[in-house]
This record gives C-alpha cells, structure tokens and sequence, in this order.
C-alpha cells in the first residue's frame, strides 16, 4: 500500500516548464442527432502554460462548456463527432483509451462546476467521498485517505473541518459544499482544474471568498486553470489570459488587463459596455441586441454580423481570419481595431 504525503506538501505534480502544459488546436464538436447537427464548437485553439489561469467567457450557448466537457472527453461519445488536437501534459486526449481517461480524470485534470451536487453523491458523507478519491487515485489506505479528507477541508477553509467530515451533502450551505467539491477536485493533485462557472450559484460575498480561495490554492499548487464565467468582474480579478467566445470560437483572446482595457472585437466591446453600467448602475442592460445565432445553422460569413452595428458585405461573405493586433493577442473581425469602433 502506498504512503500517502502530507497535504501541506499538496502541489500540481511536476509539468515541463518549458512548454505549455495545454494545448487545443483547432478543435470541432458537433453533435449529431437525425434531427439535426449541432455545431457547437468550430475550430478553438488556446494554449495555457503551467501555473496560468485562462478565463473563457461569453454568452450563453457559446460552446464554453462544451469545450471543457471535451479536454476531459465527458460528452456523449455515441453523438458527438470530435476533431482537431487536445493535449494536456503528454496525454493526447483524443487517443486515451477509456482505462487512462479515467487515470488522468482526477489525478491530472479534475472539473468543479456550477452546481456541486454534480460531482458530490448526496448519500455518502463528504469525508467518505473525498477519502475515496484519494484512495483510488494514490492508493493508500482508508485511514489515510480519511487522514487527507481532513487535511484537505482545513485547507479549503471549511470551518469545523473534523465535524464537516461527517455531513451530507445536504447538511452544507451553498459556499461550504462548493469548498467540499474543490477540496475533492484538488485530492489527487490536478496540474490542471477545469472550473465551470463554479461561483455563480453563490451569492455576492460568498462567490467574492470562493474566487479568492481558488486563485489562492491556484497559485499555491502551481496549478493551471480553465475557468468559464458570463462575468467581466470575475474574469478580471482571477484570470491571467482571457479568451472570449461566440458561436463556437474564440473571437478575441489576450492578456485580461490588454483586453479590457483595449477590447478589438465589436462584441467584446459590448460585452464590456453592459458590464460597466451594470455595474454603476446596479441593473443588467442589453448591450448588444439580438440574440446568438442557431447553432444548427450558422451562415457562411461572420456569426456576429446579424448583431454588429458594423457588418458589411465582405463580413457576410467570409468568416474573419485570426489577426495578431498585439503581443500575445488574437481578434477575429474585418474591422478589428478600426477607428470606427473606437467611438
Ligand atoms: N449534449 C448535447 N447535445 C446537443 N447539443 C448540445 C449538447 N450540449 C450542448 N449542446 C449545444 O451546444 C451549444 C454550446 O453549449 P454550451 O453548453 O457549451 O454553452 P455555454 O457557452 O456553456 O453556455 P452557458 O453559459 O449557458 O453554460 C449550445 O447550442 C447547446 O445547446
Ligand atoms: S467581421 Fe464584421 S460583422 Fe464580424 S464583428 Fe467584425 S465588423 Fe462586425
Ligand atoms: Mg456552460
């Protein structure tokens, strides 16, 4: 049986430093159905290195969840045609076989999202859930997992930590069950968390102690993150990276203060309109009018030209290509950075 290691010395296990631990290139998702195919994802590329946080954000139904379901190949395989590449450490995703998937889940990427009760079972309590995380993946003993249970719910800053080990689920608040489901996404170590919306259920302070608990273990463990919101505010106190998403690709990506300080693309200046008078005014306005496009249909041109106060001809031929308007910086728009956008 294998002695397990001390929880302070909890850290992402070893990564190359010398090349991304992430990299997606061109990746597609369609599900197929008789009905009708869904384009749900339509050539995302991103690379993240080792201890980065990437935010992805964008509107619903833009593919940012269905992108994070496929780096950990959770869709339904019977419907869901997969191209491009996925590499995460030395794992290609798209060639594990079912036996290595579930290794990597866990010990090298592991998922929290929205709603906890996604990934906690309400029947069994929260110490004999986590405990058996850590026994399947280090293979220590009972004892020992219970041992790291405690240690990891101290470290997620559940309060009572020893008494907590011992409740259902249900017997926790909203932001206690949140801690218990990262402190399960944490047990084995992840060099990479893929975080799905994970505060967007709590309310205001809870959410605000959740993010900076993540960003802190984050930056502790040298792990990397993928974090998903619909929220500027949140993107900007936790990522390093954003890349924002409509119809299934990445339009504009960056360096967080690059981008919201200095947005390209018409639709991240939206975004960033209706987020700055919520937030002064107190009451969500709809910057951007219209609604996303039917991903069972997308036209040949530009997906946002329908919404864009500055669409042409040429935008509804083609779809743009990537440009670099910047280091370390992407756009997809005709009229990227055009003076006419400025105003
Ligand atoms: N299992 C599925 N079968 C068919 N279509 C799906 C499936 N899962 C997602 N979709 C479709 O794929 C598209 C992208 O969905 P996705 O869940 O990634 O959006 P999202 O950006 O995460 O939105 P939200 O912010 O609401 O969570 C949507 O049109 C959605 O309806
Ligand atoms: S390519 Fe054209 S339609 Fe698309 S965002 Fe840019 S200006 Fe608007
Ligand atoms: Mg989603």
């Amino acid at each position: 049986m294998t002695k397990i290691s001390p929880v302070s010395t909890l850290s992402a296990a070893p990564v190359s430093a010398l090349q991304p631990l992430v990299e997606v290139e061109n990746l597609t998702v369609k599900f197929v159905s008789r009905e009708a195919t869904v384009n749900a994802v339509n050539g995302v590329s991103f690379v993240i290195n080792p201890g980065e946080v990437l935010c992805i954000i964008g509107e619903s139904g833009s593919g940012k969840s269905v992108t994070m379901r496929a780096l950990m190949r959770l869709l339904p395989m019977n419907k869901t045609r997969i191209g491009g590449h996925m590499r995460v450490g030395e794992h290609e995703i798209l060639k594990l076989t079912d036996r290595q998937l579930s290794t990597i889940r866990g010990s090298t990427i592991s998922m929290i999202f929205q709603e906890p009760m996604t990934a906690l079972d309400p029947v069994y309590t929260i110490g004999h859930q986590i405990a058996e995380t850590v026994v399947r993946h280090e293979g220590c003993s009972y004892a020992d997992g219970m041992k790291r249970a405690l240690e990891l719910l101290e470290f997620v800053k559940v309060p009572s930590a020893e008494r907590r080990l011992k409740a259902f689920p249900h017997e926790l608040s909203g932001g206690l069950r949140q801690r218990a489901m990262i402190a399960m996404a944490l047990s084995c170590r992840p060099s990479l968390l893929l975080a799905d919306e994970p505060t967007t259920a709590l309310d205001a302070t809870v959410q605000i102690q959740v993010l900076v608990l993540l960003r802190k273990l984050q930056v502790d463990m040298g792990m990397s993150m993928i974090f998903v919101t619909h929220d500027l505010g949140v993107a900007a106190q936790i990522a390093d990276r954003v890349a924002v998403m409509y119809a299934g690709r990445i339009i504009e990506s960056g360096p967080v203060k690059d981008v919201l300080m200095n947005p390209q693309h018409p639709y991240t200046r939206g975004m960033l309109a209706s987020s700055v008078h919520s937030a002064t005014r107190g009451e969500d306005i709809e910057a951007i009018p219209g609604s996303p496009p039917d991903m069972r249909r997308l036209s040949s041109g530009c997906a946002f030209a329908p919404r864009c106060a500055y669409a042409d001809d040429a935008c509804r031929a083609a779809i743009p290509p990537e440009t670099v308007p910047g280091p370390g910086r992407t756009v997809c728009c005709f009229k990227a950075g055009a003076t006419a956008l400025a105003s």
